[in-house]
């Protein structure tokens, strides 16, 4: 993962370089650094263990001048967090430094040539490798900046982006990508570089998205020259940036994630403008209709993701099975690209993942891509990787997911996943069209019903304060809401840290109900639909044995909400939509626990939001 950000230009670059880490902190926070070359031509390094804040602390009273400057937030892979292994790395004559997000796979192969050349080394990372090696080739073959990292570049099997900075040439920065994101920014007279738009947009909507394998080079008074590791000359390709200001500050919330919870009304609105159309009585998704035979020719359907897309998926497998009658498979992008899997031309592979950039995800689309399969993806993170290495898509048009535990992103996946299965399931005639009008005017209330939820909040925060001694929980639901027991239960412990399981509600009686005692707080997602009766049976099993009870139910519901200790009620709508706010309740029962146990919300510990390592 890592954050990384650059500057070139006539400002200050320090103040652009840290606000830009802020920005980037959802990627990794377990130390961060900069290096600027100063108008003396000084080349000047600063790190710290923690936070970005602590780098403020720490550079509070050191020479942090220069208009050229790199720097870095760090999520650990090799080498401890700590100062020395933070970035950025100086190299043996400390005349270049360099930052990197990603893996260098063969970097001790690398470093052993490099040692027995005499090169010694301060850390115990892999990036400082690369650092060593792009000076020893400037060295051994007497080559500018860009051609010395381009040979090393050829050398290396991993994952990168990385900026360099040469104290000799205080004018450039060479940067480059391969499996992990970079953007740059060009302003008037400046140069911006950053792992994701997020620091660039308040400078400048005008960027450039590298591709993997680009090699950029940002001179002052010149345009950017890209060429590839192998040489060839590229015209950049300049896009706008949507992304606004706004989006990216807290708008007066305590913490990003409650912003997010509650932007969710608005940001499904988005997400199904020109989508949902009621007065037509249809649902009209571009990525859909340009390849509607690939879909219809699909005998079978595999999902692939990670984390909290992965349960959006599972939700999508109970929608595709019920409304397109296709067989489907949601697979963990990290079991299924190692597995050696099935995959058949005629399979329809949908990637899932907020950020576009999750590496296990990618690495599974390229893999589903070289058998020949149809790869369509719903992602958020517009121009991300894997939307661009997809046959098509749908984008979830959310803005930027700040909090790394997902919410807003979540739901609006979900959205995606019904809408496609609802055209697939008309276009092939599968679905009574009956119940696909139902559904498309339930579909066009759920903002509404989301904001109706949200005035639980108060309720929903006092409650919460009770269940902080617990150190269990167990979340239950069945159908269409066994996933969301399975997101709910995540996002307590991503953000509480109190350990938490997802199960479904029948398979309770198969071990998880020896865990049941007063201390256990349960969970039940209990709303009206097909198998209501059989989860109130469960719920009696758990007051059998004196568990605290939880409900999420349909208003106007009495029966369960008698037997429960705390009960939440969400409106009623159609049943596979159901998930869409019966997890809302569960965002805010996690964010307000976290929240009483003073924890870190937005940036819990060991995470990362963005996961571009395996
Ligand atoms: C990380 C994040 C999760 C996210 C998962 C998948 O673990 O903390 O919130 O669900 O990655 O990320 P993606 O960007 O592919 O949806």
């Amino acid at each position: 993962m890592c954050g990384i950000v650059g500057y070139i230009g006539k400002k200050e670059a320090y103040p652009i370089l840290i606000k830009g880490l802020h920005r980037l902190e959802y990627r990794g926070y377990d130390s961060a650094g900069v290096a600027l070359i100063n108008t003396q031509g000084n080349l000047n390094i600063y790190k710290a263990k923690g936070k970005v804040a602590e780098l403020e602390k720490f550079a509070e009273d050191k020479d942090v001048s220069g208009h050229i400057g790199i720097a870095h937030t760090r999520w650990a892979t090799h080498g401890e967090p700590n100062q020395v292994n933070a970035h950025p790395h100086f190299s043996e004559s400390e005349q270049l430094a360099i930052i990197h997000n990603g893996i260098i796979e063969n970097y001790a192969l690398l470093k052993q040539g490099l040692m027995k050349h005499g090169y010694t080394f301060r850390s115990t990372t892999d990036t400082e490798v690369l650092v060593q090696m792009i000076e020893y080739t400037q060295h051994t073959s007497k080559v500018d900046l860009k051609t010395a990292v381009q040979l090393t570049l050829n050398q290396v099997v991993g994952a990168y982006a990385i900026a360099v900075l040469d104290k000799n040439n205080p004018n450039t920065i060479v940067a480059a990508r391969k499996g992990s994101p970079l953007v740059v920014g060009i302003g008037k007279d400046e140069f911006f570089l950053a792992s994701d738009a997020t620091p660039i947009v308040e400078y400048t909507d005008s960027v450039i998205y590298l591709e993997d394998e680009d090699i950029v080079t940002l001179e002052l008074g010149k345009e950017p020259i890209i060429t590839t590791i192998s040489n060839a000359q590229k015209t950049p390709e300049i896009k706008t940036l949507e992304m606004t200001l706004s989006q990216l500050e807290k708008g007066g919330y305590p913490h990003f994630m409650l912003k997010e919870i509650f932007e969710q009304p608005q940001t499904l609105e988005t997400s199904m403008r020109g989508r949902v159309n009621v007065d037509q009585n249809n649902i009209a998704l571009s990525g859909f209709i340009d390849n509607k035979e690939r879909f219809l020719n699909a005998q079978r359907i595999i999902i692939t993701a990670c984390g909290t897309s992965w349960h959006a998926g599972l939700i999508a497998m109970y929608a595709m099975e019920e409304f397109a009658k296709v067989p489907v498979e949601v697979e963990y992008s990290s079991e299924f690209r190692y597995r050696k899997p099935v995959i058949h031309k005629n399979d329809v592979v949908i990637a899932i993942s907020q950020s576009g950039e999750t590496a296990d995800t990618l690495a599974a689309i390229k893999l589903a891509k070289e058998e020949g399969a149809f790869i369509f993806s719903i992602c958020n993170v517009v121009g991300s990787s894997i939307p661009r290495i997809s046959d098509s898509g749908c984008y979830t048009h959310v803005g930027p997911e700040i909090g790394v535990a997902s919410t807003k992103a979540f739901t609006a996946q979900v959205t995606a996943l019904i809408m496609l299965s609802l055209c697939i399931g008309k276009e092939k005639g599968t679905i009574p069209e009956e119940q696909y009008l139902q559904i498309l005017q339930d579909l066009s209330k759920i903002p509404e019903k989301i904001t109706e939820i949200l005035h639980q909040n108060d309720r929903i925060a006092d409650f919460a304060k009770t269940f902080t001694y617990a150190q269990n929980f167990i979340y239950l639901g069945r159908g269409y809401n066994y996933p969301i027991a399975l997101e709910g239960a995540l996002k307590l412990k991503e953000i509480s840290y109190i350990h938490a399981e997802g199960y479904p509600a029948a398979e309770m009686k198969h071990g998880p109900i020896a865990l049941i005692s007063q201390e256990m707080p349960v969970v039940v997602i209990a709303t009206r639909g097909h198998t209501y009766d059989k989860i109130v049976s469960n719920i009696q099993e758990v007051k059998a044995r004196n568990g605290k009870i939880i409900t999420i139910v349909t208003e106007g519901d009495t029966l369960v909400s008698q037997m429960s200790d705390y009960c939440i009620a969400i409106p009623e709508t159609a049943e596979c939509l159901t998930p869409i706010l019966s997890v809302i309740p569960l965002q805010l029962l996690a964010y307000h626990i976290a929240v009483a146990k003073d924890r870190d919300v937005d940036q819990p510990r060991n995470l990362a939001k963005s996961v571009t390592v395996e």
